[in-house]
């Protein structure tokens, strides 16, 4: 697993009801925090960990991702004619000239585990990220998952984002039970889907990004429905821990979670604060 980590899966066939109407048509992952879709901040984080394909695991209904990242030639030429080269540059930079987009599509929702199985044939037997889009982390130096890339090359192994959350809300995520290693590492023992939280192993999380070897297409062929009768990726990563080292990592950074209202109106806050023409304005609103 020291590989370079080149190719990178984004799981986006879900149906974003907690944002109807607006997802009747939008997809989830384009809905904008300031300026750019929520789908730009993953793609861009992709990158910077030095992503050259990206994978999209999409359904039949979502064209919108794929407009968005293909070329605009009209749209490119009438801003050129016009001479508007700034927003001709901000159209352009969506994607970077050597990076490829691969579509693939999962025909049902039957879970995070069946959408990552679904890029198998285009990922093939090496190092992979995946990075649910929903989850926009916002780091100080190097992006998320360009941390994770760079552990897991060193370690040779496979690495979860995990943070703490309040003991009440294990029943939304994988939940680890890790022995640390390292001051932001850990090495993990145990992952569970979406205990209750009497039954939570820890409070540590797991959130939307990890790196992960190829092997886990073949654990997760054999993983059988778990948590709400879909296949999970938590159970595959568990099967994954018993043939080899995974590591649980805190990010540097702050996660909101944009699959929920209040994360996409915090999310916003937090970046209009970080604008120094939007600042004023959510001064007062933002603090807390
Ligand atoms: C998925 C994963 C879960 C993880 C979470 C992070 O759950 O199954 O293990 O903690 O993402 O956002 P979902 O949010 O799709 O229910």
């Amino acid at each position: 697993m020291s590989r370079h980590l080149h190719k990178v899966v984004f799981p986006v066939a879900g149906l974003g009801t907690r944002f109807l109407p607006a997802t009747k048509v939008v997809a989830k992952e384009m809905l904008p925090v300031l300026d750019r879709p929520l789908i730009q901040y993953a793609v861009d984080e992709a990158v910077e960990a030095g992503a050259d394909t990206l994978v999209f695991v999409t359904n039949r209904y979502k064209h919108a991702i794929a407009d968005y990242f293909d070329a605009a030639y009209e749209l490119e030429q009438k801003l050129a004619e016009a001479g508007k080269t700034d927003l001709l540059e901000i159209v352009r930079s969506v994607l970077p000239a050597h990076v490829r987009c691969v579509f693939v599509t999962q025909p049902e929702a039957r879970g995070l585990g069946h959408a990552v199985m679904c890029a198998a044939p285009v990922i093939g037997d090496e190092p992979f990220g995946v990075i649910l889009p929903d989850d926009l982390i916002r780091t100080p130096h190097a992006g998320a998952l360009k941390q994770m890339a760079e552990l897991a090359a060193v370690r040779g192994c496979g690495v979860v984002a995990v943070e703490e959350v309040p003991r009440a809300q294990t029943h939304k995520y994988g939940i680890v039970d890790a022995e640390p290693i390292s001051e932001r590492a850990a090495r993990l023992r145990y992952v569970v889907e979406k205990p209750r939280p009497e039954e939570a192993p820890s409070n540590l999380a797991i959130v939307g990004r990890y790196v992960l070897p190829g092997r886990v297409f073949e654990l997760l062929r054999t993983t059988a429905p778990g948590s709400g009768g879909e296949i999970q990726l938590t159970d595959a990563i568990e099967a994954l821990l018993h043939e080899r080292e995974v590591l649980a990592y805190r990010f540097e950074g702050t996660r909101f979670d944009c699959g929920t209202k209040a994360g996409l109106v915090r999310a916003t806050l937090a970046l209009a604060r970080e604008d120094p023409e939007l600042a004023p304005l959510v001064g007062a609103a933002a603090s807390g």
